[in-house]
């Protein structure tokens, strides 16, 4: 069973697609290795060799119409392997991890935006990162259609999921705003004005 032990600091950032979470993410990763700290930059789906491979078939445009309880847990395994292979060795040795999306994101994504539920999604995230929770988020916030903009140049650029209608997205964003309301370690920024 997974324990968390050592010092180190988990920080995750979270979002909707284009909202500029990696960017900060980036910043601030720069800014703690130039204080001398250890920082292991990473994302979700993804982070690992197995992980990545997941990432490719979660994204793929080809694979469609996916059962969303398969999708959910597809997520999950990438997370498993993301929390024992990665996370805690990093933690354990007093590393900063920073990490682009975590078990949030599959509350937002699967339990809001697919419509599992959000009850169902964290108990099963228990399961899969066997309760290691990051010390801090980060949820960058920006409405679906200003995220979807900043994407969409390329329409043939988007993956299976940021294809998805805006009303997805916006059950997404949702979800994220329950999450920050109710997690003491979860907060709200906006980088840009909070418009529709
Ligand atoms: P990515 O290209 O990393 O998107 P972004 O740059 O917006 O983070 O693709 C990850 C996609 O997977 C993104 O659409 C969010 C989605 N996702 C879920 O649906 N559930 C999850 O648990 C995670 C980690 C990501």
């Amino acid at each position: 069973m997974t324990a968390r032990s050592g010092g180190g600091l988990f920080i995750t950032f979270e979002g909707v697609e284009g909202s500029g979470k990696s960017t900060q993410a980036d910043a601030l990763a720069r800014s703690l290795s130039e204080l001398g700290l250890e920082v292991v930059r990473s994302r979700e789906p993804g982070g690992t060799p197995l992980g990545e491979r997941i990432r490719d078939i979660l994204l793929d445009r080809s694979v469609s119409g996916m059962e969303p309880r398969a999708e959910l847990m597809l997520f999950l395994a990438s997370r498993a392997e993301h929390v024992e292979r990665v996370i805690l060795p990093a933690l354990g040795r007093g590393a900063v991890v920073i990490s682009d999306r975590y078990a949030d994101a599959s509350v937002a994504y699967q339990g809001g935006g697919r419509e599992l539920g959000i009850d169902l999604v964290e108990r099963l995230n228990e399961t899969a990162t066997g309760g290691v929770q990051p010390d801090v988020t980060f949820l960058i916030d920006v409405s679906p259609e200003a995220g979807q903009r900043r994407k969409t140049r390329d329409p043939h650029a988007l993956d299976r999921i940021e294809e998805e209608a805006l009303a997805f997205h916006e059950r997404v964003r949702n979800a994220y705003l329950e999450l920050a309301a109710r997690e003491p370690t979860m907060f709200q920024y906006w980088l840009h004005a909070p418009h529709k």
